[in-house]
């Protein structure tokens, strides 16, 4: 498996799972990790935050009402309550039964098969960021992962934070609707590697600057051919998406030497 450097150094584009496969299977589940490496992605992203117990948890919104039969929010709970939710059915009844997973699950399968993209989501009002940040960079220590994770998020302070405790670690700044800043000005205050936007934000005067200063750069969520045909002529080097079996199939077809 190549490391997020290697991806970095050369003209290719890979294909970032967002929530996993979450257009074929529910969202931040096993189920989506599993579809999402079944698929060939070359990056599966999570995201994450903490329960009420401070169990790193992979889920996406504040509150639980949209993706489980659960409601309320995600972080006035305990792991063990938001255990016993379900997180598939409301995709699909064939995925009732899946649950929320804790960070752990989901790197002790995506370890070793994929790059990981730890989005960590911003903290609940009061909560210190820091002991997130700490849960979630031993985790990756632990087990090894350091050159195949990028740790992504709104809340850049939680970035600066791992590049100031944690040697070596890769992250990305997604950029903040209504910030004004060019892509280089947030990576440099960010001391980021990678830049993170939507599609749409990737106006003439970023694509100027993403290319001026060589910068990694993600866009979500490009989930149709028209998207990836607009995606392609820019300097987008991780195609986010919601699809990753389609997009890699277009890419195959009609992108051979970019892949
Ligand atoms: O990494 C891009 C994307 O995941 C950021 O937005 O809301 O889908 O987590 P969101
Ligand atoms: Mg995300």
């Amino acid at each position: 498996m190549m490391t997020l450097r290697e991806f970095a150094s050369d003209s290719k584009v890979l294909v970032a799972a967002h929530r996993g496969s979450s257009g074929t299977a529910p969202e931040n589940t096993m189920a989506a990790l599993r579809e999402a490496v079944d698929a060939g992605a070359s990056i599966v992203e999570v995201d994450i935050q903490l329960s009420s117990d401070e169990q790193v948890i992979v889920f996406h919104d504040e509150v639980l009402d949209r993706t489980t039969d659960g409601s309320g929010k995600v972080g006035a709970h305990s792991y063990e309550e938001l255990r016993t939710v379900d997180a598939g059915a409301w995709y699909d009844a064939r995925f009732r039964g899946e649950h929320i997973p804790l960070l752990s699950e989901a790197l002790d399968f995506l370890g070793g098969k994929v790059n990981i993209n730890i989005e960590i989501k911003p903290p609940r009002a009061g909560e210190d960021f820091t002991r997130r940040v700490g849960f979630v960079a031993g985790m990756i220590r632990e087990r090894g992962l350091q050159n195949n994770t990028l740790y992504s998020s709104f809340h850049h302070e939680s970035l600066l934070r791992l590049k100031q405790e944690f040697e070596g670690m890769n992250t990305a700044a997604i950029h903040l609707p209504g910030d004004e800043r060019l892509p280089s000005e947030v990576v440099r205050a960010a001391n980021a590697d990678a830049y993170v936007c939507s599609l749409r934000e990737v106006h003439p005067a970023a694509a100027d600057d993403i290319r001026a200063h060589s910068i990694f750069c993600g866009a979500y969520t490009i989930n149709t051919p028209d998207q990836l045909r607009k995606a392609m002529q820019l300097p987008i080097k991780a195609i986010v998406t919601n699809f990753p079996a389609r997009i890699a199939e277009l890419l195959t077809r009609e992108y051979a030497d970019r892949i």
